[in-house]
Parts: structure tokens; sequence; C-alpha cells
């Protein structure tokens, strides 16, 4: 997409979009771009045989399929990738692979396909089973310096942010939790996000996506301990702030130059958190899949983690940052401001609203949630763990509305 397509914004948040995008594309190595016109992008990186993975019907509903295979003529696709998808689903995706000799491995579709094609495209590579990959670089810390191929991503959600990060989310149903791999050696590729194919996104869908890009932008905004992790990560995570809070409120109402802003915001956030990583709220809500939809989980998470974080002097010190964009005199205002924004945007007040959410899953989801000592030590206020239960529990509970 050429500068002239993003003309439409502020002048400052343009001039502002045009720097990220340029960092964007300048990982060693790695490709972002950003396109309506995708066809180049792909025969770019159809190399030899193609693996595709997608989701169940909305590419074809949307045209992507169709696009896709008029580029990429060769490629052998599987279909069907549920949203949050599990253990078996990655095993048969494996299975897939392992059989096909496959040189590329595309993957269109939400921050499921994506999830899954990386968790499916590390296992069939180095032959290590899914569970021994749970965790934090477990694959590269083993075999520091062999580099693996990686997956092609074209987000058809504007998210997760998968396109641009190391983490892959993972369903086992047996041990009833979500599980998570963070490997370097997952970030894809390459991604290509092309805006128009979020249009077919129903207002729900863009409601708790973009609220999911919004908490990973914030999120990692407010990680004041992990700035040093890379000098762009706040520049990133602002920009994309100031585009949430202008443009989701048109891509709700299906304004395609809103969704363009709302797909380059969900790439920013999965910049951030590539490098500043989430924290409780997305800790909190880990679990809580198949009740609420992940985004809507984070984002009303946050107002009560936030108001924990202040704590934290420099925390307080980065919310007055946000004054412009979420008006306030005080950090405790921003945060109200934060809250008010979301309700115009219909996110419920309390998680109680939510049928499938109970006090009592709060009171779990405090213990559980505290046995992650690698999370709570490194939260921008960090969570003494003697005092987790405690802690976790104030904020799950005033989340709650009890
Ligand atoms: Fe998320």
């Amino acid at each position: 997409m050429n500068g002239s397509r993003i003309l439409s914004g502020s002048r400052l948040l343009v001039r502002e979009i045009m720097n990220c995008l340029q960092l964007l594309t300048q990982a060693p190595g790695e490709e972002l771009v950003l396109t309506n016109e995708p066809a180049a992008f792909f025969k770019k990186y159809a190399r030899g045989r193609c693996a595709v993975f997608t989701g169940r019907k909305s590419v074809e509903a949307s045209g992507t399929w169709d696009e896709f295979s008029t580029a990429v003529p060769q490629s052998e696709r599987f279909s069907g990738i549920e949203p949050e998808p599990c253990v078996e689903t990655v095993e048969r995706m494996t299975a897939f692979l392992d059989a096909g000799n496959y040189d590329t491995v595309f993957a269109i579709g939400g921050g499921s396909v994506l999830d899954a094609a990386k968790a499916a495209f590390l296992v069939h590579q180095t032959k290590i089973p899914l569970q021994e990959l749970f965790g934090v670089n477990m694959y590269s810390q083993k075999f520091p310096g062999k580099d693996l191929a990686r997956i092609i991503a074209v987000p058809t959600t504007s998210g997760t942010g998968s396109e641009a990060t190391q983490y892959s989310n993972i369903v086992d149903h047996n041990a009833g939790v979500k599980k998570l791999i963070a490997e370097a050696q997952c970030v894809p590729l390459a991604g290509c996000v092309v805006p128009r194919y979020t249009n077919s996104m129903p207002r729900d869908v863009t409601l708790a996506t973009g609220c999911d890009a919004l908490a990973h932008l914030l999120e990692g905004f407010l990680n004041v301990r992990a700035d040093s992790n890379h000098p762009e990560g706040n520049t990133w995570a602002l920009a994309g702030i100031r585009l949430v809070k202008e443009f989701l409120p048109g891509a709700l109402v299906n304004d395609p130059c809103a969704r363009e802003k709302m797909a380059i915001a969900a790439a920013l956030g999965g910049m951030t958190i590539r490098f500043k990583s989430t924290g409780l709220p997305h800790l909190c809500s880990f679990s809580w899949f198949g009740r609420i939809a992940h985004g809507i989980a984070a984002i009303m998470l946050l107002p009560e983690s936030w108001r924990y974080y202040l704590g934290n002097p420099a925390v307080a010190e980065r919310t007055m940052l946000l004054s412009e964009i979420f008006p306030g005199h005080t950090p405790e205002a921003v945060i109200d401001s934060f809250r008010a924004f979301l309700t115009e945007l219909g996110v419920p007040e309390k998680l109680k609203e939510f049928p499938d959410l109970s006090p009592e899953l709060m009171e779990r989801t405090a213990c559980s949630a505290g046995e992650n000592k690698m999370k709570l030590e490194l939260a921008p206020r960090p969570v003494p763990v003697e005092e987790s239960r405690f802690i976790l529990q104030n904020i799950l509970l005033k989340s709650y509305g009890e």
C-alpha cells in the first residue's frame, strides 16, 4: 500500500504510522508488508511445494482463497482449523506436513490459524513432541544457532498480531488449559497484512480482536521494566494505541479506511509484545477459552491490573503519557477515561455479565495464575509470590463485579 492510501488521518498520526511501517520492515531477514494487492507477495514466497493452512469458511467468503490459489496454483491446502486450536489439530496438521515434503508453509486466517501453523511446522521440522515445546525457547535453547524454516503469515483478523510474534497458543483439552509456545524460531519469515481481508469480520469479532490488539499495545506500553528490550517498542505501542482509539469505532461499522488502520494497529501490537511481553490481564485470562472471547477478557482485566501497577511510580508516570489519548489529569482519571472508551464500544462493565464466568472461577484463576512465578516477577509492578493469591484475587473479583 503506498503512502497516499494512508494519508487520511491527522498529520501527526500519518507521520507516526509511516515511521512505524518503515521500522516494521527493518528486522533483518524478515519482512512485514502492508498491501491490498498481495499477489506479488504470494508469488515471491511460494517456493517449491507449498502447504497452506486455513480456517473454516471465511477464506472462501472473502475471496481470499480464490486470490491465493490463482497466484499459487501449486499449493496444497489443509483447512478447517478451529478457533482456539487444540493439540489434536496441531497433530493432524503435523501429519499433513510430514506426508507432503513441502518447501513453504503459508498460514492464512485469524490468529488461531497462524498459531497452529507455527506449532505444526515447529514439530514437523524438529521431530520434538509438541508437549515438550511448550514454554520459552524450548527448541532454540537446546539447539542454539540451528535456524529452522518459518511460516509465511497472512492474517485475516486485526487482533493477535501473530504475524509478528514468536507466540503460539494451543489448547490442551486433556489438561483443561491453554498452553503457550514462545519460540524465536516461530516468528514468521514474512507477514502480509491485507486490510481488505478483514472486511468480512462480523461486529463481535471486530470488537474482540480489536480489544486484543489494544490490550497488547497497552500492556506492552505499561511494561516499564521491559523498555530496554527494543528502542522502538514504546513508539510502536503509542502509535498503535492512537490508531485503536481513533479507528476501532469506525471498524465496528465496517468503514474500510478504519479497517486498514486497525490492521496496522494489530501488527504494531504484535511487534510490541514480541519485545515487551503482556502482563497480568493476559496471564489471568489465559485459560478462559470457550467462556469469553480472549480479547474481551484481557481488556476487561486491564483497568484493575493497571490500578495495581500504579503502585510503581514509573507506571504512574508512563500512564500520564496516555493522557492526550485517554484524557485525565491523574493516572486514575486516565484509566477511567480508558474504561469509558470501552463502554462506548459496547464492552460490558463487569465480567459477571458473562454467564460462563463465576466467582469460583476467579478464585481458581488467582491460584493457577499465581503459579506462573516468571510472569508475576516480570509484571510492571512485580507480584510477590507469597501475596499473589490475594493480589490476583483482588484484581479478578473487582473486575468480576463482586
Ligand atoms: Fe492476546
